[in-house]
C-alpha cells in the first residue's frame, strides 16, 4: 500500500483534500456544540431532527460543501463511543465506503476533542491503529481478473488532523505510531486476502511455496520448502496422503522469524494450506465448491501475520508452518479405508477423504515441534460444522491449555475478531477411536468442529495448543463492516496482537 499517512495541523496548502471525514457521536448532535461550521452543522442537525442521521454505527452522511469549505465533501460518520475500538473500526470503515463512492483518494480525518477523549481512554496509539485499520481494510476488496483490468481504488493520502485543540507533542507521537501500526496490519490482512482470493489453478502448493519464498526474501526471513521427496524422507504421511491424488505435488513450508536468540521459547503458527479442496474420493457436492479456493485461508493468515511480525520485529521467536496440498480425486488419490502413517508415527484410518485438513495439519504440528516450537496455534478452515455451531459470526476455538487460550482470546479482543471456545470434554475424543489405527480422521456428524479440533490436538505432544477454526469466517458471501465479500484475512491481526505486545 503506498498510501501516504500523516498527522498534524492543517496547513493552508494541504487544504486540497478531496474529502474530510468528521466522526460524530449522538451526544454531539444533541448538544448545541459546533461540529464543523454553521451551515453544514445546521444541515446535519436537520437530518438528525428528522431521524435520517442518528450518528449510529455504520451510518454516514455525505454533504457537498459547494465552496463553503476547503474540501469538496464532508463525510459525517457516526460512531458509538461505548463500542470501544470496534466502534472506531466500524465508523472508519463506513467512512471509507463513502470515500470510495466519491472516488476521493486524498482525505483529512478530523479528530474532534470528543473522539480524542474516546481514543485516550482506549489508549491513543491503539485507537489510532483501529481507525487506520477500519479505513484501509474496508477499501480492500477482491480484484477480479478481467480482460480490461480496472484500476483498484486506493487512497493516496490520509491526514489525521486534531480538531480543534492541538494535542501535545507526546500525543502526536502516539497518534503517529498507532497510524503506522494500523497501516501495517491492514497490509498484512490485504496480503492474506489477495492470496486467498487467488483461484486454485493459479495457486497450487508449489506456487504458494514460491510466494512464501518471495515473502521471506523481502523480509529477510529464513525459509525451508520441503518438496514431496523430502516429505517422504521425513515420513509426512498425512501431507503426502492428501496430496497424492493431484498432479500438483504438496509442499511443507517452514518460515523462521528469530527475534530472541537467547530464548528457547518459540511460537509455532500452523496454517492449513489446502489450495483447493474437492473433498477427494469423498467428493463434495458441486454447489458452492468454488469457495474451496479459500481452503488455504489459515495459511494466508499465518503468512499475513508473519509479514507484519517481520516488520514490527518483536523480541520473540516464531516458526510458521504451512502444510500445502491440493485435495483431488483421481486413480492415485488416497481413499476411505487407507491407513496413513503420520510424521509423528501415529497411524490414522481414513474414513472420509474430505476430512483432509486435520491430516496435513497433524504433520504441520509435528514439523513445528521438530523445529523447536514450544506453544502452538493452528488456524484452519477445518470444518463446515463450525458454522452450524457459531454461524459466520465467530471463529471456533479448541484448546488443551486455558492459559494460552486466554492469551489468544485477549489478542482477538484487541483485534476486534471474535473467537468462541468450544468444549473439549474427553468424551468427544472417543468418536475418533478406530479399529484399524490409532485414530480415525472423522468422528461423524455430531460435534464435528470439536472432534476435528481434538484430532489435531492429538499431535501437539502435550504442548500448549489452541486451534482456530475459521470455516465460517474466512470467506463471506456478503461484505460487512471492514470485511469485504470473498476472503476476509481473518486471524491475521489476532495472531499479530498475540505475538507483538502493545506498549
Ligand atoms: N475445507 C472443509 C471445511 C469447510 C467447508 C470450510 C465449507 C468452509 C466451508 C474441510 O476440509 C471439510 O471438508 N470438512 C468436513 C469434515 C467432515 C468430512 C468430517 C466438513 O466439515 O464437512
Ligand atoms: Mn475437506
Ligand atoms: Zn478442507
Amino acid at each position: 500500500m503506498n498510501v501516504q499517512i500523516s498527522y498534524g495541523a492543517r496547513s493552508a496548502d494541504s487544504a486540497a483534500a478531496d474529502a474530510v471525514i468528521r466522526f460524530v457521536c449522538k451526544s454531539e448532535l444533541k448538544a448545541a456544540e459546533p461540529i464543523i461550521q454553521p451551515p453544514m452543522d445546521e444541515a446535519l442537525r436537520v437530518l438528525y431532527a428528522k431521524g435520517l442521521f442518528k450518528a449510529e454505527a455504520e451510518q454516514t452522511e455525505i454533504i457537498s460543501t459547494l465552496g463553503l469549505y476547503p474540501a469538496a465533501h464532508i463525510i459525517f460518520a457516526g460512531y458509538e463511543a461505548d463500542r470501544g475500538a470496534t466502534g472506531l473500526r466500524l465508523a472508519a470503515a463506513s467512512a471509507a465506503k463513502a470515500l470510495k463512492k466519491l472516488r476521493a483518494d486524498s482525505v483529512q480525518v478530523l479528530l474532534s476533542d470528543r473522539l480524542r477523549e474516546t481514543a485516550a481512554s482506549l489508549g491513543t496509539a491503539f485507537a489510532a491503529s483501529a481507525l487506520m485499520e477500519g479505513l484501509l481494510l474496508a477499501l480492500h476488496t477482491r480484484h477480479p481478473l478481467k480482460r480490461e483490468q480496472s484500476e483498484r481504488f486506493m487512497l493516496k493520502e490520509v491526514a489525521f488532523v486534531p480538531y480543534r485543540t492541538a494535542g501535545s507533542a507526546a500525543d502526536a507521537a502516539l497518534w503517529e505510531r498507532g497510524m503506522a501500526r494500523g497501516k501495517l496490519h491492514a497490509e498484512g490482512v490485504g496480503y492474506a486476502r489477495d492470496l486467498t482470493n487467488l483461484p486454485g489453478n493459479e495457486l497450487t502448493p508449489e506456487r504458494l511455496a514460491f510466494l512464501a519464498e518471495e515473502l521471506a526474501r523481502e523480509h529477510d526471513l529464513e525459509i525451508e520448502v520441503i518438496d514431496e521427496w523430502s516429505a517422504a524422507e521425513q515420513q509426512m504421511g498425512g501431507l503426502l496422503g492428501v496430496g497424492q491424488g493431484s498432479i500438483n505435488p504438496p509442499r511443507m513450508i517452514v518460515i523462521h522469524y528469530r527475534g530472541d536468540e537467547n530464548s528457547e521459547q518459540a511460537w509455532g503458527l500452523i496454517g492449513k494450506g489446502v489450495t483447493f479442496d474437492t473433498g477427494g474420493i469423498s467428493l463434495k457436492r458441486a454447489e458452492g465448491m468454488q469457495e474451496m479456493i479459500s481452503d488455504m485461508g489459515g495459511a494466508a493468515a499465518v503468512l499475513g501475520a508473519i509479514r507484519v511480525i517481520a516488520e514490527l520485529k518483536p523480541a520473540m521467536n516464531v516458526i510458521a508452518v504451512i502444510p500445502a496440498a491440493e485435495n483431488m480425486p483421481s486413480d492415485r488419490a488416497f481413499k476411505p479405508g487407507d491407513v496413513l502413517r503420520m510424521m509423528s508415527g501415529h497411524t490414522v484410518e481414513v474414513v472420509n477423504t474430505d476430512a483432509e485438513g486435520r491430516l496435513v495439519l497433524a504433520d504441520g504440528l509435528t514439523t513445528a515441534i521438530t523445529r523447536g516450537a514450544t506453544k502452538l496455534v493452528d488456524v484452519a478452515t477445518l470444518t463446515g460444522n463450525v458454522m452450524a455451531a457459531l454461524g459466520i459470526e465467530a471463529t471456533g476455538a479448541v484448546t488443551n491449555n486455558e492459559e494460552l487460550f486466554k492469551q489468544v482470546q485477549a489478542a482477538a479482543d484487541s483485534a476486534g475478531e471474535r473467537i468462541w471456545q468450544l468444549p473439549a470434554y474427553p468424551e468427544y475424543k472417543k468418536q475418533l477411536r478406530s479399529n484399524a489405527a490409532d485414530l480415525k480422521n472423522s468422528g461423524g456428524r455430531y460435534a464435528g468442529a470439536i472432534t476435528g479440533g481434538l484430532f489435531i490436538g492429538h499431535f501437539a505432544e502435550g504442548l500448549p495448543w489452541v486451534h482456530l477454526d475459521i470455516g465460517g469466517t474466512a470467506w463471506l458471501d456478503m461484505s460487512r463492516g471492514w470485511e469485504p465479500k470473498g476472503a476476509t484475512g481473518v486471524m491475521v491481526r489476532t495472531l499479530v496482537e498475540l505475538i507483538v505486545q502493545r506498549e
